[in-house]
């Protein structure tokens, strides 16, 4: 039996599919290719290119493989452009994942692990952020997937689809070995950027408004190690095979760092000056968003374990620096 992967040749999703095999597990991987990378892939992964709103394709899948769980990696997620371009980011995030549950459900496939986001809180009015606050997303971004997970509770209603959403805060670090890690075109978020200022391949950073409420006047993020966001997901799959219900867990370190504090961090790790500039405030950033995780750990049983600052972005560092073009065609 196979675990389906849908977007598992993009950062998080390829991690996924590496750890479903160091576990002995299929992982079976969807992705369009439009922004993951097929080089992302270890050999044991079997691979089918295309897009998760193509019914017919999908079909396919489910027909050839014996499929018995699903992981939904598969979306937009740019803040900023989904301001700028709404419209794609309902028809991939919402119609794509509309395309999975349905052909899902067709081929009697009935659990799925999803990845949702912080972004469905908007800007909190306590931390840390538990699942109970209530929703207000402040862009389509996080409108979608909201949407994304409510089309699931109904389902589950009217087709007994059960599902974990996994509402994940920043997300960092690689694997370590430095086989696999972020590659995105444009880069925007912060730990790649700050490192890629590091290896010289961009000036410096710029610091995106310094004059919020926090103690160093920037934004205050919680940022969890890829690896330990991916542990999460494998218990999840197995607390859905064991007959656990659905339900919603924030995924984030319950610690929280300013950009000052990440750029101090970085110039430890990396030993490299790394230059800063002042910038203006970028739309619809919160000042403040920590996660409680604690529901995960109680339910799930999840415990990270590298997700300390440091680790966190020694690992990225090992990935840019041994692989400064991202993948570049290299094929592993
Ligand atoms: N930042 C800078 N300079 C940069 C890039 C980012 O100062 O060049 C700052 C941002 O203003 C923000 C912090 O660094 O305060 C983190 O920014 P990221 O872009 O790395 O991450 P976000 O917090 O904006 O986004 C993350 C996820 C999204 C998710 C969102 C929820 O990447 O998918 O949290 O708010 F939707």
């Amino acid at each position: 039996m196979s675990v389906l992967v849908v977007g598992g040749a993009g950062y998080i999703g390829s991690h996924a599919v590496h750890q479903l095999l160091d576990q002995g597990k299929q992982p079976v991987v969807v992705d369009n290719l439009l922004t993951g990378h097929r080089e992302s892939l270890p050999k044991g992964a079997v691979f089918y290119e295309g897009d998760v709103r193509d019914r017919e394709f999908m079909r396919n899948v489910f027909k050839r493989k014996r499929i018995r769980q699903v992981m939904m990696f598969a979306a937009h997620s740019l803040v900023g452009e989904s301001v700028k371009k709404p419209l794609q980011y309902y028809d991939n995030n919402v119609f794509g994942t509309q395309v999975l549950l349905e052909t899902m459900i067709e081929a009697g496939v009935r659990d799925i692990v999803f990845s949702s986001t912080a972004a469905v809180y908007g800007e909190p009015e306590e931390v840390p952020i538990t699942e109970a606050a209530p929703t207000a997303p402040k862009s389509p971004y996080g409108e979608t997937k909201l949407a994304m997970e409510k089309m699931m509770k109904w389902c589950e209603k009217a087709h007994g689809l059960r599902y974990i959403s996994l509402r994940y805060f920043n997300v960092a670090g690689a694997r370590p070995g430095g086989l696999i890690g972020e590659d995105h075109n444009p880069e925007t978020h912060l730990v790649p950027i700050i490192l890629e200022a590091a290896l010289g391949k961009r000036e410096g950073i710029t610091v995106l408004g310094e004059d919020y409420p926090t103690p160093d006047g920037t934004c205050i993020r919680d940022y969890i190690h890829v690896e330990d966001l991916i542990a999460a997901h494998l218990q999840a799959l197995h607390y859905l095979k064991k007959g656990g219900p659905s339900d919603i867990f924030n995924l984030g370190s319950s610690e929280g760092f300013s950009v000052k504090e990440m750029i101090e961090a970085a110039r430890d790790v990396t030993g490299k000056d790394i230059p800063v500039h002042s910038g203006e405030r970028r739309a619809g950033d919160p000042a403040r968003l920590i996660a409680s995780s604690e529901k995960a750990k109680k339910v799930l049983g999840w415990e990270p374990k590298r997700t300390d600052i440091h680790t966190t972005i020694k690992d990225a560092w090992n990935w840019h620096s041994k692989n400064p073009q991202g993948y570049g065609g290299r094929l592993i």
